[in-house]
């Protein structure tokens, strides 16, 4: 029987059989005993945790599965897990980004994967023709965010996995913002996706980490598996616990963060002080066709933009009780950030603040954010 994937979560985790636990121990054990043979190590991995770990494994199963994937490698961050991409591929190669994503990863293929010889060339997404034009020979990867962090924009994920296949590149499509709840990139043509655990999945800010989700297992997907395991920056057992809780409640938490989402998106759209709500389930986003043919529900993820420009976007963070002035989306209590301050090399706007909208009720922040911008 196929099972919808909130079921899945729920019955994802392996009923302990030395105890019958239903909620699995976390095994902090760093080395496993196992049986010498004189020929191949256990399949299972399970020799020293760097390797893998039982609550690692099931955490990469349940992952995998969700996203429709062939394997998975959990990894000590999202953005390790994009640094490990990087590394897996060679000086010489060629990447296309999206001109927006998030910051940190810009931060990596400039100041340390370009010096080291991978190509970069940045482009918008959202314009198919400029993707195409910026494919070349040795274009190895495209990687793009949907929607993008911090300016909220959608890529159609299907038509640039056309284009990548097109040119014998992989397409990675980091999820994050999305979360697996609202789309599934291996389904639309994407060969890798990431996504930062940090957000929704563990979803109650206190979990730091990421995920690989490979389309195939091919010779890139152990590649990358095999850099993890030899250099270490895998995710601790207490931390794949923690994100597969996360798991088991987050299609109900996403949709929650959804509505909430939407009902102060259109708040803030008729607001007179409020020149731009950047929110793809808003009917006044320019992507909204496309937000409702590619995503099955929004995210509780959106920027708004200010008329009074940038000190009138601080003081509204400023006059906030609700909101905490903090980085980060995806858990439970609403924040709000002004990202131009805190973005190396920021394009961001000044007047834009980064609004994650929690799980507080819907009516409480409406109140807050009418209070604040009076
Ligand atoms: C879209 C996106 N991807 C990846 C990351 C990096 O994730 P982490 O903070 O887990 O390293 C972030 C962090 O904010 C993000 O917003």
């Amino acid at each position: 029987m196929t099972l919808r994937p909130e079921t899945d979560a729920v019955h994802n985790s392996m009923i302990d059989p030395a105890s019958g636990a239903i909620v699995p121990p976390i095994v902090l054990s760093t080395t496993f005993e196992y049986e010498t043979t004189g020929l191949d190590l256990p399949e299972d991995g399970l020799i020293y945790t760097r390797w893998q770990n039982p609550n690692r494994a099931a955490l990469e199963g349940t992952l995998a599965k969700l996203e429709g994937g062939a394997a998975a490698q959990a990894i000590a961050s999202g953005s390790a897990a994009m640094l490990t991409i990087f590394q897996a591929l060679r000086p010489g190669d060629h990447i296309i980004s999206s001109d927006d994503m998030y910051f940190g990863i810009r931060v990596q293929l400039n100041e340390f994967f370009a010096p080291w010889g991978l190509g970069v060339s940045y482009v918008d997404m959202s314009d198919l023709d400029a993707v195409h034009a910026a494919v070349r020979p040795e274009t190895k990867l495209l990687i793009l965010e949907s929607p993008t962090n911090p300016m909220i924009r959608l890529a159609d994920i299907a038509a640039i996995a056309d284009i990548a296949r097109a040119g014998g590149a992989r397409l990675l499509v980091d999820n994050t913002v999305a979360t697996p709840v609202a789309q599934n990139p291996i389904q639309l043509g994407a060969d890798i996706v990431v996504i930062s655990l940090t957000k929704y999945i563990a979803g109650h800010h206190d979990v730091l980490g990421g995920v690989v989700i490979f389309a195939a297992e091919d010779d890139f997907a152990e590649r990358v598996t095999r850099l993890q395991r030899i250099g270490g920056s895998v995710l601790s057992p207490l931390n794949c616990w923690l994100a597969l809780r996360g798991l088991q409640s987050m299609a109900y938490r996403v949709r929650a963060h959804s509505e909430n989402a939407r009902q102060v998106a259109c708040f803030l759209a008729e607001h007179p002080k409020i020149e731009r709500v950047l929110y793809p389930h808003h009917p006044s986003h320019p992507q909204y066709e496309l937000a409702q043919r590619q995503m099955r529900v929004g995210s509780g993820l959106m920027s708004i933009q200010l008329r009074d420009g940038r000190q009138a976007a601080i003081d509204l963070v400023n006059r906030l009780n609700l909101f905490t002035s903090a980085t980060s989306f995806g858990g439970t209590h609403s924040l709000i950030e002004h990202r131009e301050s805190i973005e190396e090399g920021s394009s961001t706007p000044g007047n834009l603040l980064r609004v994650s909208i929690g799980l507080e009720h819907p009516a409480d922040l409406i109140a807050d954010l009418e209070q604040a911008l009076r």
